[in-house]
């Protein structure tokens, strides 16, 4: 079975917008746990936009499922994440100017991949998964074993642009991209994780690429829920990801 994480930092940028007590993010998680989320995936960033310290301590608490939590490579972050003790790290790159986090992992520095390296250590002593949201490219993926990575999250931001844009020959670039990239992620023996723009459309189009064990899934689902609830919103999308087109 798909494993869905539900990104429930959207519901946060909700509360974020007028600053109000509402909409209460751990209802908002319950309700994707009750249709069918396996995990609840959040992004406390650096500048506290969105998710901020009492819910990632409050949905740790309260939470009856995984937490995946994704963070930037700093000291602080790593200090949260040791001791919320979540089921997975996700490594991801934060500019402060970026309304989304815009692309993989760069792990061509090797100071920095030093660091890297250490977090994913420290992470796995602790008993907590540690993944790297990363470009889908086999050098990546390699790289991120290098660094002791237990899993990989593919960044699936470009196909989903691709695939919305009925751009024919970038999507076909794309998809073989990911092909090749979960293929090296499994040689490895690494998880094969994969999220970012992710739509009800393509989602019953990725089980054109097995291997994939988990997928995180945030913006479309909540926008979904405008209409129908974060429940029925959530239960869609584990059907998209079975293969049924809405
Ligand atoms: N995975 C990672 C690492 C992310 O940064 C995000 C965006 O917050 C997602 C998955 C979910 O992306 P989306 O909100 O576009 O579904």
């Amino acid at each position: 079975m798909i494993r869905l994480g539900v990104n429930v930092d959207h519901v946060a940028t909700l509360r974020r917008l007028r600053d109000t007590p509402y909409p209460d993010l751990l209802a908002a998680a319950n309700e994707c746990i009750a249709g069918g989320a396996d995990q609840i995936t959040i992004h406390l960033r650096e500048d506290r936009r969105h998710i901020v310290d009492e819910d990632v301590a409050r949905l740790r608490k309260h939470v009856k499922v995984d937490i995946n939590f994704e963070m930037a490579a700093t000291d602080e972050m790593l200090a949260i994440a040791l001791r919320t003790k979540p089921h997975s790290i996700c490594l991801v790159p934060e500019k402060r100017e970026e309304r989304t986090t815009e692309g993989g992992l760069d792990l061509s520095d090797a100071t920095r991949n030093a660091f890297y390296a250490r977090i994913a250590k420290e992470t796995a002593a602790a008993g907590i998964l540690p993944s790297f949201f990363i470009e889908p490219s086999r050098k990546d993926v390699e790289l991120s074993k290098t660094l002791g990575a237990g899993a990989v999250e593919l960044h699936t931001g470009a196909l989903c642009v691709a695939y919305q844009k009925k751009d024919g020959t970038r999507l076909d670039k794309e998809w073989s991209r990911l092909r090749e990239a979960v293929k090296a992620g499994q040689q490895l023996g690494l998880l094969v994780h994969a999220g970012h723009g992710i739509d009800y459309d393509i989602a019953p189009e990725l089980r054109d690429v097995p291997g994939v064990v988990e997928y995180n899934i945030g913006h479309s689902i909540v926008c979904e829920a405008v209409f129908c609830g974060l429940k029925e919103a959530t239960a869609r999308m584990k059907r998209a990801l079975q293969g049924k087109h809405k």
